[in-house]
């Protein structure tokens, strides 16, 4: 009788194709992905060692905004506003060197981003970019 069978054949068989296309399509996914892995390999090495893109309100806000206030609007230091319309320049010359244009020499409370760095590290020219562009925005 074949009520006391759990399966057919054809449902014996439909199973295996399914077990055997599975594992088929496993081993070539893998495949696949070693390959990725293997051409990639040097961009997935770039991309844990390249640290990620300056941010300028990260920047502003590590650096600059306990005397400048969170929007720039002043507080040990002045309001930043009309730094806006400086030259990317002169804003450098003057977080860099405490350089202001007009052969101003800021105040020495004032940093010397070029001597104390920023978050530690040297500051680099696209830091100073992103944070010229970050105080335009505010
Ligand atoms: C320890 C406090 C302090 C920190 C931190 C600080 N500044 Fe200043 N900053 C000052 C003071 C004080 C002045 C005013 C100096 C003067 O006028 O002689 C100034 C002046 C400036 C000026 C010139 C403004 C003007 O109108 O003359 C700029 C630009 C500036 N700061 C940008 C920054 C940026 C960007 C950062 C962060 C990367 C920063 N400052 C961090 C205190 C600070």
């Amino acid at each position: 009788m074949s009520d006391d069978r759990f399966f057919t054949g054809r449902e014996i068989a439909a199973a295996l194709t399914f077990v055997v296309l599975g594992t088929l399509i496993g081993v070539t996914s893998y495949r696949a992905g070693l390959n990725i892995a293997g051409e990639g390999a040097g961009a997935v090495v770039a991309a844990s060692t390249t640290p990620a893109p300056p941010n300028g309100q990260t920047l502003y806000a590590g650096n600059c905004a306990g005397c400048h206030g969170a929007q720039a609007q002043g507080g040990v230091g002045p309001g930043l506003a009309e730094t806006k319309g400086w030259s990317l320049a002169d804003f450098g010359q003057a977080v860099l060197h405490g350089q202001a244009p007009g052969g101003r020499t800021l105040a020495p409370v004032m940093p010397r981003f070029a001597d104390t760095g920023l978050d530690g590290a040297p500051p680099t020219d696209d830091q100073i970019k992103v944070l010229h562009e970050y105080l335009k925005g505010l």
